[in-house]
């Protein structure tokens, strides 16, 4: 059974609903970045229509999950495991966080298992005018718990096209 919360690309399952799915092509499409990060990877076909597009741009794309996601014929296809980190990302804070560093815009998605830590952790690494998203918004993170790093890292709304009560996605850009 299809759960209202999930979709699929490629006949595969996305831990996404449909409009969050359908929100990355508008999104991107209006961003001029340099590397594209997800925390989260499995079961993996989010970030296989992420590193697509990010191939086709020409843009850099990482993905980490603690667990194996997986091979598949069109990952195979694609080399995903040049772009897929299967470690803790508590255990690489600032190799995550150097790369958020680096030169030129980074976006980043929270995607795995402790959203607001991880939004209290790489706020912290983000420059001026990357963005950084966290999925499950409302349902898993509480804006109250993560209040004093936007304040603090100065992270502004940035929802612009993106209803978070249909993605459960929320955006904030550094300013
Ligand atoms: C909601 S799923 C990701 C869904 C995926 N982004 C999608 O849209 O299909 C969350 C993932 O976070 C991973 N995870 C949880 N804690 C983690 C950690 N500390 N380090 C790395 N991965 C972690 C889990 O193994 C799980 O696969």
């Amino acid at each position: 059974m299809k759960l209202p919360t999930h979709t699929a690309f490629l006949s595969r399952e996305i831990r996404q609903t449909e409009e969050g799915f359908r929100f990355w092509e508008s999104f991107l499409a209006k961003q001029n970045f340099k590397r594209l990060i997800e925390l989260g990877t499995c079961p993996g076909f989010l970030s296989v229509y992420l590193y697509l597009y990010c191939i086709e741009k020409g843009k850099e794309f990482y993905t980490y999950d603690k667990q194996d996601c997986g091979s598949s014929p069109v990952k195979d296809l694609i080399n995903f495991r040049k772009v897929f980190n299967q470690l803790d990302i508590k255990e690489y804070v600032y190799t995550i966080g150097g790369l958020i560093r680096a030169k030129g815009q980074t976006i980043l998605f929270c995607d795995d298992g402790d959203k607001e830590w991880e939004i209290n952790t790489f706020s912290e690494f983000l420059k001026s005018g990357d963005i950084i998203l966290t999925h499950d918004w409302i349902n898993e993170v509480n804006p109250l718990n993560i209040q004093e790093a936007l304040i603090k890292y100065g992270l502004e709304d940035f929802d612009e096209d993106n209803d978070p009560s249909k993605t459960f996605i929320k955006v904030w850009m550094k300013k």
